[in-house]
């Protein structure tokens, strides 16, 4: 008996430890980060690339047949946190798949993204009027989509190829350009690194970036 006195308070943390991380995401948000019991991610991975459903049933053909960006944001597991965001927001995730529009994409490192102080979608102003429950039931759902748009589209660029010092608008409206420094590019006015061209394809490019941009004031 003396044993269970001692050890029920031990479990009891353990249980609330493992359930509190499990809330720690809002339930339709916690995809986009790679959960440690999840063993079917990858093995649709490999399926994926054995049989790519473009070569199966619609061989390539002019331009409907040409590799977009939608094809291959998520191949590189260097990004594929930003690369889940962009699908779930359906305005960018058009625009990806649509060959008569070129986009370039600045697709912030996975490890930008888990540095970051908060979630992407959490908005500290959300906290202040709402409190800690701000992303809680439907509406607090609709409130953390609207705010990973933001983020999204202020990582997207309407414009491919993108020239040195061309100063162009993000899809959330605010205005950047590039630069070479020390023979790096660096996105302006934020001073963030393009740390390499991950693809180039028909639609345009991604470029991959160490940090995370600013979104629109
Ligand atoms: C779109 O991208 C392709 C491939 O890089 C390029 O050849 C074409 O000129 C671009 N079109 C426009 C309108 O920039």
């Amino acid at each position: 008996m003396r044993r269970i006195t001692v050890v029920s308070p031990i479990l009891i943390s353990l249980f609330v430890a493992l359930a509190s991380s499990q809330l720690f995401l809002p339930s339709f948000l916690k995809k986009y980060y790679p959960q440690r019991h999840t063993v079917q991610e990858p093995i649709m991975h490999l399926f994926d690339s054995a049989f790519p459903a473009s070569n199966k049933d619609n061989p390539p053909s002019g331009q409907s047949g040409s590799v977009r960006i939608s094809d291959v944001i998520a191949k590189d597991r260097a990004i594929n946190i930003f690369a889940g965001f962009t699908r779930d927001i359906e305005p960018v995730s058009q625009r990806l798949e649509d060959g008569s529009q070129n986009t370039t994409v600045l697709a912030p490192l996975n490890t930008a993204i888990t540095a970051l102080p908060r979630k992407p979608w959490e908005d500290p102003k959300d906290y202040t009027a709402l409190g800690e429950m701000a992303y809680d039931g439907s509406e607090g759902e609709g409130r953390a989509h609207k705010n990973l748009r933001k983020f999204v589209e202020s990582h997207i660029i309407a414009v491919s190829p993108w020239k040195k010092s061309e100063k162009v608008e993000t899809m959330d409206g605010r205005k950047i350009w590039w630069e070479e420094e020390d023979g790096k590019k660096m996105i302006r006015p934020d001073n963030v690194e393009v740390t390499s061209i991950a693809n180039s394809v028909g639609n345009g490019e991604v470029w991959m970036l160490k940090e995370v941009l600013n979104p629109a004031s």
